[in-house]
């Protein structure tokens, strides 16, 4: 029988559905090749159903999108919605309710790509960031007290439990040991000023680290982290760190690896249903010209197709998206490409097509 995965589909705002398009072509030309099927149901959720109909996400529509095996999200956001409604009543909602505790996020320069630093090339920048994706600063733990008062208290609580943050680390190592590349896990931390959230987790990381003699473990406090990442990226090969910082430093390998334009995310659940998405948001000034890169939503696409095991599939992408990165696109920006959004999905498909 033929092996077949049900894939829920959020295109989302903006630039969402132009990207999310293009995603499913790809993934439609490689499913052919390699002999399984994908089935898709399109979930209208964003800013603009919000807008219309000023509803969020509704459990039912948390419980119909949990019956997939993985969730294909374009980008949520809206320039009429205020800030932080949107990100906490979809993004992290999903993340949350889906446990997905993992925040996966490749920082690999393609040949071809321009990288804002200087001397340094693909052999140099080639590491992925495992960001702790349920708990920390993301929570929402903490409260207010006498708004708006001259005595305004605000408090924001990063929660880090024991559970949370092995299961985290643990993921990083086997990733790393499957990775087979640098073999060697960097703990990214602020061990010298957080002195609980960060003894946890360095306390966690070397016991954790025990049980993967063949790896090498390091540590870099976050603000070196982003000096080592400019610096030398080559010293890194797999980081993990909790949510706050992985947020971060994951927008500083963005811009080291060629910019939003191409950068993929996962946010994984690995005994559940993960989701796939483009790093980049909505880019609502762009939306209907056809001239947003839609590159990390391929890429985010194979990340999709190897969690789900569907490794040829997966490399079928990368291999694709190499070669035009390589021969024909020389700038990733919107409307600089060179290309119309699906012309280059269309060279992706192409290339997968006569190659495979
Ligand atoms: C990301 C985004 C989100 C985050 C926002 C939109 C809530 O920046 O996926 O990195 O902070 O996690
Ligand atoms: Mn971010």
């Amino acid at each position: 029988m033929t092996k077949s995965y049900e894939i829920a589909v959020v295109p989302g705002d903006g630039t969402g559905p132009e990207v999310v398009a293009e995603g499913i072509k790809v993934l439609n030309a490689v499913s052919a090749k390699c002999g399984f099927k994908l089935n898709y149901v399109d979930y209208k959720i964003g800013g603009e159903h919000y807008l219309k109909t000023g509803e969020i996400l509704t459990d039912e529509t948390i419980q119909s999108i949990q019956k997939h095996d993985a969730i294909f999200l374009g980008a949520i956001g809206h320039p009429d919605v205020k800030p932080g409604i949107l990100e906490k009543g979809i993004l992290l909602r999903l993340r949350f309710d889906l446990d997905q505790y993992i925040n996966l996020r490749p920082v690999k320069l393609y040949e071809g790509v321009q990288t804002p630093l200087k001397d340094k090339g693909p052999a140099d920048i080639d590491f992925v960031v495992v960001r702790e994706n349920t708990e920390g600063l993301y929570t929402g733990a903490g409260g207010v007290l006498k708004k708006g008062t001259p005595d305004e208290v605000a408090v924001q609580e990063s929660i880090n439990t024991r559970k949370g943050v092995e299961r985290c680390i643990r993921y990083a190592f086997e990733y790393c040991k499957k990775r087979n590349k640098g073999n060697k896990v960097t703990l990214c931390g602020k061990t010298n000023v957080l002195t609980f959230a960060f003894d946890l987790w360095e306390r966690t990381f070397y016991e954790v680290a025990k049980s993967y003699p063949g790896i090498k473990t390091d540590y870099a406090h976050v603000d070196a982290t982003c000096m080592w990442m400019v610096k030398n990226p080559e010293w890194f090969d797999v980081i993990v760190t909790d949510n706050m910082f992985g947020d971060i430093i994951t927008d500083l390998g963005a811009m080291i690896q060629g910019g939003m334009g191409i950068a993929a995310g996962a946010n994984i659940n690995p005994e559940g249903i993960s989701m796939f998405e483009p790093m980049g948001g909505s880019a609502p000034k762009y939306t209907g010209m056809g001239v947003i890169n839609p590159i990390a939503t391929i890429s985010a696409a194979q990340i999709m197709l190897e969690t789900l095991g569907e490794q040829r599939g997966g490399s079928m992408i990368e291999a694709a998206v190499m070669k035009i990165l390589k021969s024909d696109i020389k700038d990733l920006a919107a409307g600089k490409m060179g290309y119309s959004t699906s012309e280059v999905g269309d060279l992706i498909v192409d290339h997968i097509n006569k190659n495979n």
